[in-house]
């Protein structure tokens, strides 16, 4: 009896031991590695900031947001996957404009695709101010997953526009070796979108005075002095549908970075109000508002 009781204790005492021992090191390693990744997270952090204190990595800042050139991530096969599997059939698109150099960006991108993709079956989508086709291909790209539906981008494709903007278009254009209206049907046509858009070259202004379509959503993206995009919301926001949408980018006061550059913000405070429309939401910087 007496091995037996004495084994069993010995076995007994060794079982704790043992559980213990597995468990003490799953739980060191688990340790390790979330102080080393967390250490390592540090380190990263720290570096990252140290960098972006310095003048190169200002200048580099600035650049992309005065120029609208996408980043590295923005045009990475990881970018799209996560844009593919975060927003399903419009994700191909949302990753696509991303890598077009534009002023588009963070929540309005992704609200643009989706309010096009909302409308009803045939929408006629209007955009003034297309530039490489940055915002065309998240509109475009929503009705061709709808499977119906025009993009009509309006543009000069000459560069002009108001006093700030302009020699930002110059330097872009002058930087790319073809024109602008070529790179823009370049990008729709690499994005696979040629059919789904059809392009107004020209003062936005005259196009709509031979306008004659009524419009389910108008993007408004082209002069952004408060004399020039007055004049263009008065021409084409007659043609908007009632129950239609309107965005207007670059329209919160935080975005207004010069006096000549401030018309979209002035133009929603003054004009886009409930009760001619209702709901009004915004995005980033651009203002979304439904006709009533
Ligand atoms: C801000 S960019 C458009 C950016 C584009 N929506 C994007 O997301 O990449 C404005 C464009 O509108 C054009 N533009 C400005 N005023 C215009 C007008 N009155 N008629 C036609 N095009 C105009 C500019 O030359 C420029 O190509």
């Amino acid at each position: 009896m007496a091995p037996m009781s004495m084994s069993r204790s010995s076995a007994d005492d060794r079982r704790p031991v043992h559980r213990g021992t597995v468990h003490d090191v799953g739980r060191y390693l688990r340790e390790l590695r979330r102080n080393l990744s967390g250490r390592w997270r540090l380190r990263g952090a720290h570096v990252l900031s140290a960098y972006k204190r310095t003048a190169a990595y200002r200048r580099y800042a600035q650049r992309r947001e005065l120029y609208g050139a996408s980043d590295v991530f923005a045009r990475s096969a990881l970018r799209r996957v996560y844009d593919q599997s975060r927003y399903g059939s419009l994700g191909y698109h949302i990753w696509f404009s991303r890598r077009i150099p534009g002023w588009t960006k963070g929540a309005e991108v992704v609200e643009l695709a989706r309010v096009s993709a909302s409308l009803p079956e045939n929408a006629v989508v209007v955009e003034i101010g297309s530039f490489l086709g940055r915002s065309a291909v998240l509109l475009a790209g929503a009705r061709k997953v709808r499977g119906s539906g025009t993009v009509h981008c309006v543009d000069a494709f000459d560069g002009s526009g108001d006093a700030f903007s302009t020699p930002i278009y110059d330097a872009i254009r002058e930087a790319g070796r073809l024109p602008l209206r070529e790179r823009f049907n370049r990008n729709i046509h690499q994005a696979g979108l040629s059919e789904w858009v059809q392009v107004h070259s020209g003062r936005a202004g005259d196009v709509a005075d031979a306008w004659t379509q009524p419009i389910d959503f108008l993007f408004l993206d082209a002069d952004q002095s408060c004399p020039g995009v007055r004049a263009l919301y008065a021409k084409w926001s007659r043609h908007l549908k009632s129950g239609g949408i309107i965005a207007i980018h670059n329209s919160t006061a935080s975005d207004t970075q010069d006096a000549s550059h401030s018309g979209p913000t002035r133009l929603v405070q003054q004009m886009i109000r409930s009760p001619e429309y209702t709901p009004i939401w915004c995005m980033s910087s651009t203002t979304f508002a439904q006709k009533v």
